[in-house]
């Protein structure tokens, strides 16, 4: 018998999944080019040389125990690259203590949920916001409390003060955003630790930034570092070295954080005790070699101005993104998601309804599909657009 907690969630599903199984069928009907699939943010760009080269000599090299157990926090000398870099890029110096490598975000968050958590404590999600943030705050039993930024996806410091408790322990940001692709500016990062720094509890700020790498437009994403003092972030090469399959990130606490030392070591203890135990050795190695390289960035600002204009062009409403892997649409005509989500399935076009970032009246699509697709999809955009009668 499996337990009464996971029978739930089996039966409530992944959406987005439901979504891929949907395209796959229509693809099968239709023929894969006249299926429009833009619910899945899988980053489809090659890792940049610099990754494949650091691979393969590191395979030649074939140090002795390079395969073996380490320390749980990773090795010493990719963790000091990565706080040379973070140092570099903030007015903030790192140290290497601050560092564990993780298998990816998702474990990195994990890692620090469980090093925070006791059962009950809040984490304030600032919505819309990646779904399996709800997954990662359960796992440790914790309790998601959902505060709504404005309508340009900008937090609201007020509305985040408003739904601190006693029993607030952190608070996660993401920017760039997934869903919607907004950068937030270092002047409302700051304003918003002003805030959190008068509760009368250290609040943790917890930066989620796999998609730091990914703006557009010309945009510096701020340094958390710079902007915040209880700040943990969890970091990812997932997209910007395209490696979501081997699983590879970091956790890094501030050095300004006044839990430091506790903290550092409760990340490192909770990497073990979860079963990580430590992060891939080849991963380690290769994103030291390949620390300063990223993907194709410029390839995905072009998908996203094409698909901006598909949108926009055909009569839709969208906050045009400055960052991540996806466009953030409203849904027209004061249309539910799945109203509107079954009018452009009917058109072949696959969206992933706001209500899964728990921002209904919106819908997720995710730019990381081939060039073709987005420009083949304009006719979908205005045969939905025509239905509804928007232009
Ligand atoms: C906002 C956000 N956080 C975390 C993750 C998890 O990333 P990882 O592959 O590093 O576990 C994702 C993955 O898409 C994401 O979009």
């Amino acid at each position: 018998m499996i337990s009464s907690h996971i029978k739930e969630k089996l039966q409530s599903g992944s959406l987005i999944r439901k979504m891929f199984e949907e395209g796959n069928k229509r693809k099968a009907i239709y023929g894969a080019e006249n299926v429009f699939d833009f619910s899945i943010g899988n980053p489809d760009l090659e890792p940049p040389k610099e990754v494949k080269d650091a691979l393969k000599a590191i395979v030649e090299e074939d140090v002795p125990g390079g395969h073996g157990y380490m320390s749980n926090s990773g090795y010493e000398a990719t963790r000091a690259a990565i706080a040379k870099k973070r140092s570099e890029e903030s007015s903030v110096t790192v140290d290497a203590g601050a560092v564990c490598m993780t298998v990816g975000a998702a474990a990195a968050m994990n890692d620090v949920f469980h090093s925070i958590l006791d059962q009950g404590d809040e984490v304030i999600l600032l919505a819309p916001f990646f779904m399996e943030y709800n997954n990662y705050i359960d796992n440790h039993g914790g309790v998601p409390v959902i505060v709504q930024t404005d309508d340009k996806f900008m937090p609201d410091v007020d509305a985040i003060i408003a739904a601190v408790t006693p029993k607030t322990k952190a608070i996660v940001i993401n920017s760039p955003n997934n869903p919607s692709g907004v950068v937030y500016s270092e002047e409302l990062l700051k304003s918003l630790n002003a805030a959190l720094l008068k509760c009368d509890h250290v609040i943790h700020v917890i930066s989620d930034e796999p998609y730091i790498e990914l703006a557009y437009d010309g945009i510096k994403v701020p340094s958390a570092l710079d902007c915040f003092d209880n700040l943990i972030i969890c970091y990812s090469w997932s997209k910007a070295l395209s490696l979501p399959g081997e699983r590879i990130g970091y956790t890094l606490v501030s050095p300004k954080h006044a839990d430091y030392e506790d903290l550092t070591a409760a990340i490192v203890l909770s990497n073990r005790t979860l079963g990580s135990v430590n992060a891939p050795a080849i991963w380690q190695k290769v994103v030291e070699r390949a620390l300063y390289a990223k993907v194709d960035v410029p390839n995905y600002e072009h998908r996203r101005n094409l698909l901006y204009a598909n949108i926009v062009e055909s009569g839709f409403e969208a906050v045009k993104p400055n960052g991540a892997l996806y466009i953030f649409m409203k849904t027209p005509n004061g249309l539910s998601d799945s109203e509107f989500g079954e009018i452009c399935a009917k058109h072949n076009l696959l969206l992933v309804p706001g209500a899964s970032f728990s921002r209904p009246g919106y819908c997720r699509l995710a730019f990381c599909v081939s060039e073709q697709t987005i420009i083949n999809s304009r006719k979908a955009f205005e045969a939905v657009a025509a239905e509804l009668g928007l232009k």
